[in-house]
């Protein structure tokens, strides 16, 4: 094996850096003469801007993919991996056993041979952030479960428009005209307010009672959901240098029938790229020396580069709607690479997202995909980008089904490249429910629950009194 790719590089800053500040993702793969060959090692930039997309059936391997790329980025060097903070949507729960060493017996006999990796956890570089309801839900339950942090968004980050559109109204129906004036009036009086105060404020507006009564119940279903509150968890706390932030969206994507993932995910992109927008204009009048360079630094430390990771990402993204998350990804898409921040998206179908992730992703992370749909919307893509002349229904086709066995398409070096993704480090837990205990389907090194450990487990009680006692 002779052959070293570096993906998301292009040739000049690839003579400057080499492989410095890249993921080792696994094996460059080729079919000479029709057969399965690993011909060297793969790499991929992840500490400059940008815009990854990971697509493949049910099952492909995408939520694997996206862990081996954030297991990377706590094993960078702590000086670049302190600039960045890596924020995971994580719909599924499925990626809190990031901080558990891998334990499939099959998968660590094979690590070695991926440049000698040896299974591990992150414990200390992973944090996850969880909704006090789902706290509160798993106790109710008789189950203990583990966190570091509440997940909170303060009430007054969500705008007039996320009301309404959350809600489903126009601004000039009545209910929408009702919300419009009461959040208005609140947004321009207090500094921080409540669920308590929105009701009150609905109450003495004018206006029908039973409308008044009505658009109140809407605003309970919303607190009840349990992840607004008057004060929010520091921004500071998610978005931390040398951190992965876990957002467990598991359990309220699926309460009350409201779009709160979209509203969560559309509330936290929107801040960061006005900070991250403003930071970089700080940061670029200092290199400049048009402000004092002492500024350069309290910035630096203050607000690091962002990678969120979105998994299932037709949800927030989709093609065929808006969301309340679909405008502030597009910025963030079309205005990124300027200010920093990146995303990683994991979808089934290219056709399910919005076709604006596809044309503008620079790398694209194929894994097993069949349908002729999907094959003939990579190979617009693949015309763009391709140097050779391959023709992808036939490199498709000749692949194996082998786990983790991916298409790359990459913008910056307008390549075309096959990897062999490396086994997970940590556990990883999206695997097929069954019947059968996990031990027995998967060969476990040891036969103990599977389970997550923190690095300080505090009781979720203790936790959410601290929030609490923030929020009088
Ligand atoms: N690189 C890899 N090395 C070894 N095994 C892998 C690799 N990638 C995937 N697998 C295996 O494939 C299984 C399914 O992968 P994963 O959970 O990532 O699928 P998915 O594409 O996210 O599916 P879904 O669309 O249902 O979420 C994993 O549990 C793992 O056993
Ligand atoms: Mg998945």
């Amino acid at each position: 094996m002779t052959r070293t790719e570096i993906l998301g590089r292009e040739s000049s800053r690839l003579r400057k850096l080499g492989h410095k500040g890249c993921a080792y993702i696994g094996k460059v793969v080729s079919y000479p003469a029709g057969r399965y060959e690993e011909v060297g090692e793969m790499f991929m930039d992840i500490v400059f801007p940008h815009c990854i997309l990971v697509l493949g059936k049910r099952g492909s391997g995408k939520s694997y993919t996206l862990g081996v790329i954030a297991e990377e980025f706590g094993f960078l060097q702590s000086k670049y991996r302190d600039r960045i903070s890596v924020i995971m949507v994580d719909t599924m729960s499925v990626f809190h056993s990031l901080k558990k060493e891998n334990n499939i017996t099959e998968e660590i006999r094979k690590l070695p041979t991926f440049a000698n990796l040896q299974a591990r956890g992150f414990p200390d570089y992973s944090r996850i952030f969880m909704p006090k309801s789902t706290i509160e839900k798993v106790r109710e339950m008789g189950r203990d479960i583990a966190f570091d942090n509440i997940l909170q968004l303060s009430i007054k980050d969500i705008e007039i428009y996320d009301w309404l559109s959350l809600f489903n109204l126009t601004p000039t129906e009545p209910a929408g005209v009702l919300i419009a004036r009461a959040i208005d009036k609140l947004r321009s009086e207090k500094s921080v307010f409540g669920f308590q105060d929105i009701f009150e404020e609905i109450k003495i507006q004018f206006g029908d009672e039973y409308l008044k009564e009505g658009v109140i119940n809407l605003f309970r279903m919303v607190e009840n959901i349990g992840i607004f509150g008057e004060v929010g968890t520091p921004m500071e706390e998610i978005v931390r240098g040398g951190q992965l932030s876990i957002l467990d969206m598991g359990y309220i994507g699926h309460v009350s029938g409201f779009d709160i993932r979209n509203l969560v995910v559309g509330i936290i992109s929107r801040k960061l790229l006005l900070e991250r927008t403003l930071h970089t204009t700080v940061e670029m009048q200092a290199e400049a020396s048009l402000t004092p360079s002492a500024g350069k630094n309290i910035m630096r430390k203050t607000l690091p580069m962002v990678y969120m990771m979105l998994d299932e990402a037709h949800l927030f993204i989709p093609r065929d709607r808006k969301t309340l998350s679909s405008t502030p990804l597009i910025d963030w898409i079309n205005l990124g690479r300027h200010s920093g921040l990146s995303l990683l998206m994991a979808t089934q179908s290219p056709s399910s997202i919005d076709p604006h992730v596809l044309g503008q992703s620079d790398l694209v992370i194929a894994h097993n995909i069949s349908s002729a749909d999907d094959i003939e919307a990579l190979n617009r893509i693949q015309q763009t980008y391709m140097k050779g002349s391959r023709d992808l229904r036939t490199l498709v086709s000749s692949m194996d089904y082998l786990p983790g066995l991916a298409v790359i398409f990459d913008d910056r070096t307008r390549k075309v490249e096959m990897c062999r993704i490396r086994p997970r480090c940590s556990l990883h837990l999206g695997m097929d429910a069954s019947a059968i205990p996990l031990s027995e389907r998967m060969g476990l090194r040891s036969t103990h629950e599977v389970g997550v450990s923190t690095r300080k487990k505090r009781p979720a009680s203790e936790i959410i009194k601290d929030l609490q006692r923030i929020s009088d």
